[in-house]
């Protein structure tokens, strides 16, 4: 159960709020730091999961890199303490804009997921007398075993550069006098639970495409896998920090590589889900005719994720205590049928005036919300930092 610390009377307080537990979110990046060291294994922070400015501060202060996926994602990284040199770029379409601004900044790699980006960027990186570090992102089709909608690594994804594109790949990079090629890129998915199956699939694959391009004179010295290590979104409080260990052992293992070969990470939901919750209040309770309904004062436009592609977040009640169960549709006050948190969720009664916390909201939650039906954007509390005040 969420624990809120240093908030005043939970009556009173308005909501929706963010809450962010700091002392976990720590917890969780010093881990994933000294394993970092442990594994030999080099972590970029995946900065679309959760932008939350003391949060990327803290990461860029760790010692982690930044995976971007827009120019203003590089711009905002450099503006929060990351070296140019740690950060990678990912996207399958990068304007002309964005990677000059990238070439300019000398950023440590383009991970680049077409050969029209390829030359594109060779192109400019000869007008602007640059040399452009990338990395090229095969499609390797594995399959992630996740939801539908956050698999990237088939070839049906729109991500990387299908395979029958890898000789192309090749002599252009190898022709080039404006690419200097630093290794390979893959990424396969999000929310991988199946931590050994599903990664040492994404070794073999990768260990077959690094072995082709070596063959075919370039020597790969950066194997980056990209992230997908997933959570736990049923018992955020029993796995609250996520098995990085597992994971980094998974692929140092079954990643056929050198000693001069760095291998690359570029995990942002296991970074940062567990540390936020989403805390509402229950505007009505709807007896409807088929079913009861649960309104609260957040919606789709606050945590779009159930609405996206179904995912579940665990509820609690955070200020009323029952012993009585029932059967409830959670749902936003959002003018869409999609606002709905929860289908047919079993919870302890609940009643108008409760609060509820939307549980391991931390990734792709505030990032991802808007202002639809010109609502007010849910503000954020640190469990560090006195509650605001709103007088
Ligand atoms: C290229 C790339 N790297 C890393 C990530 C981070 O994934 P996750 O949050 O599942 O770790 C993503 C997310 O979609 C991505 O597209």
């Amino acid at each position: 159960m969420l624990k809120l610390k240093n908030v005043p009377d939970l009556r009173k307080v308005p909501t929706p709020f963010w809450y962010y537990d700091m002392d976990l979110f720590r917890r969780t990046i010093d881990t994933v730091a000294a394993l970092s060291q442990e594994y030999g294994v080099i972590v970029h922070y995946s900065i679309k999961a959760n932008a939350e400015p003391r949060l990327v501060d803290y990461i860029a202060a760790a010692g982690l890199g930044a995976d971007c996926v827009s120019g203003n994602e590089v711009l905002y990284a450099m503006e929060h303490g990351f070296a140019p040199e740690k950060i990678v770029f990912a996207g399958v379409g990068k304007t002309d804009r964005e990677l000059s601004d990238a070439l300019r900044a000398g950023i440590g790699s383009f991970n680049s997921e077409s050969l029209e980006e390829l030359q594109t960027l060779d192109r400019l990186a000869g007008e602007m007398g640059l040399k452009a570090n990338v990395s090229v992102r095969i499609n390797p089709d594995v399959d992630a075993h996740t939801h539908r909608f956050i698999t990237t690594g088939l070839e049906m994804d729109k991500f990387g550069i299908p395979k029958k594109d890898m000789d192309q790949v090749i002599d252009l990079v190898k022709s080039s006098r404006n690419l200097h090629f630093k290794g390979l890129h893959f990424h396969i998915g999000s929310q991988i639970t199946d931590v050994e199956n599903v990664f040492t699939n994404e070794c073999i694959s990768a260990n077959g495409i690094v072995a082709y391009f070596e063959d075919h004179g370039l020597r790969v010295d950066n194997i980056d896998l990209g992230g997908g290590l997933g959570v736990d979104y049923y018992n955020p409080d029993s796995h609250a920090v996520p098995e990085f260990g597992l994971w980094f052992q998974t692929l140092t293992e079954h990643l056929r590589h050198r000693p001069d070969q760095q291998i690359h990470v570029e995990p942002g939901r296991a970074l940062v889900a567990q540390c936020a919750s989403l805390v509402a209040r229950v505007i009505f309770v709807k007896e409807g005719e088929r079913k009861s309904f649960v309104i609260l004062d957040a919606g789709m436009n606050d945590l779009l994720r159930p609405a996206l592609y179904g995912a579940y977040h665990k509820i609690e009640n955070l200020t009323y205590k029952s012993d009585e169960l029932r059967l409830y549709d959670v749902v936003g006050p959002v003018c869409e049928s999609t606002d709905v948190f929860a289908e047919d969720r079993t919870l302890p009664l609940t009643r108008r005036g409760d609060l509820v916390a939307l549980r391991s909201g931390g990734a792709y939650g505030s990032v991802m919300s808007s202002t639809y039906n010109m609502r007010a954007p849910a503000y954020a509390v640190f469990s560090d930092e006195p509650f605001p005040d709103f007088k």
